[in-house]
């Protein structure tokens, strides 16, 4: 009796195993399906990152000891044709860091109203270095020399003394417009002749120079400072590389320290970024070639008001009146696609390395049939 009780109740545990395993099972199933096109940021590392990162020799980098870290940011640093780099664990890191060795406090900052440093990085200009920004509302968040001589303050006891010009390219609010090396060698002459610095935040630097060809040495020889990020498109975990000058990054390690930046054994994630210089920047074009396939079937739809035109992995839409942004969110939910609002009609999708054709095909259906 007491055996068959047992018996019993052991296949009731069994049962209930099965079922939860399944249940799990089927939950990573679900997740792993999810499309999310919200951001570039949302990429998990591959196989042979985790690989890469596994295999990693590391040490301790706030005592510049990290083999890897060391490699990461000589070598990129060397792409660029810049002294030195320093790797941070985000861009926005990288650029506060810019912003604070380029400025003295009560000096002007002079960026697009939409420029990611302004808009989303908590103020922290004036936070950490006690500057203030003058904002221009440029083309698609791009800036033209004419603009910024526009906006340089006269030498006035009133005025907050202009020091510092900073660009982004790829703009992110922009819809991922790109600056051409031209007119940032425009922007260059200008920022030279009025003894400014200049400041690139080159987040998705390499989504430009997917599009424009042009070399990243071109693109060093006319910034003070880059930020390069590693953790949108070219889909590495984590970490950000600012590039300067030797004297520039001695300065910038101090600043990095007192931002509580000092990472250790930080070589795990430098090798994921290692990684990602080598294998993913290459296949970037096949994100905008997504992008704008995604860009022509928004373009036939009752629903779109406008698209903004698609220039890298961006595509920013407004919905018209029929459709709101949380119906539409919730029936590409229903069919686990993710995007984000970006503000009251208007959405943004950002292609990836994680977002293939099958998974495009599906989006098409899914945009074609509400
Ligand atoms: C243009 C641009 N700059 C800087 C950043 C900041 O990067 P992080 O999120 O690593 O701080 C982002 C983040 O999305 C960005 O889009």
């Amino acid at each position: 009796m007491v055996d068959i009780n047992n018996a019993v109740m052991a296949s009731k545990r069994v049962f209930i195993i099965v079922i939860c395993g399944t249940f799990a099972y089927l939950q990573i199933q679900i997740m792993n399906m999810t499309t999310d096109l919200r951001s570039d940021t949302f990429t998990k590392p591959s196989k042979g990152m985790l690989e890469a990162m596994w295999a990693a020799e590391v040490g301790d980098d706030v005592f510049g000891e990290d083999p890897t870290v060391n490699k990461l940011e000589q070598k990129t640093a060397d792409t660029f044709g810049m002294e030195a780099g320093l790797y941070c664990p985000s861009g926005t890191m990288t650029n506060q860091t810019a912003i604070k060795i380029l400025t003295q406090p009560l000096q002007e900052v002079i960026c697009d109203v939409q420029a990611h440093i302004y808009k989303y990085e908590t103020g922290g200009m004036a936070f950490n270095s006690g500057v203030t920004a003058r904002l221009i509302d440029g083309d698609r968040g791009r800036l033209s020399p004419q603009d910024i001589l526009n906006h340089i303050n006269a030498e006035n006891v009133h005025f907050a003394p202009t020091s510092l010009v900073a660009l982004e390219n790829t703009s992110n609010r922009g819809g991922g417009s790109y600056y051409t090396l031209y007119q940032m060698k425009e922007i260059n002459e200008l920022v030279r002749n009025n003894d400014l610095k200049l400041h690139l935040d080159g987040a998705r630097i390499f989504n430009a120079l997917a599009e424009t060809g042009d070399s990243p040495e071109d693109v060093g020889k006319l910034f003070d400072t880059i930020s390069v990020c590693f953790s949108k498109g070219l889909g590495a975990p984590v970490g950000s590389v600012l590039l300067s000058s030797k004297e520039n990054i001695n300065k910038a390690r101090r600043i990095r320290k007192v931002f509580g930046g000092g990472m250790r054994q930080a070589g795990f994630m430098a090798a994921a970024a290692l990684y990602a210089l080598d294998n993913n920047i290459e296949r970037l074009k096949e994100d905008h070639k997504r992008a704008k396939q995604i860009e022509a079937t928004l373009k036939e739809l009752t629903y779109i008001e406008n698209v903004l035109p698609v220039d890298t992995n961006i595509i920013i839409f407004e919905l018209n009146r029929s459709l709101s942004n949380k119906d539409f969110l919730g029936k590409l939910a229903q069919h686990h696609i993710k995007a984000l609002s970006t503000s009251n009609q208007t959405i943004r999708f950002v292609t990836h390395l994680d977002f293939t054709d099958e998974m495009l095909g599906d989006l098409v259906k899914v945009l074609k049939g509400m």
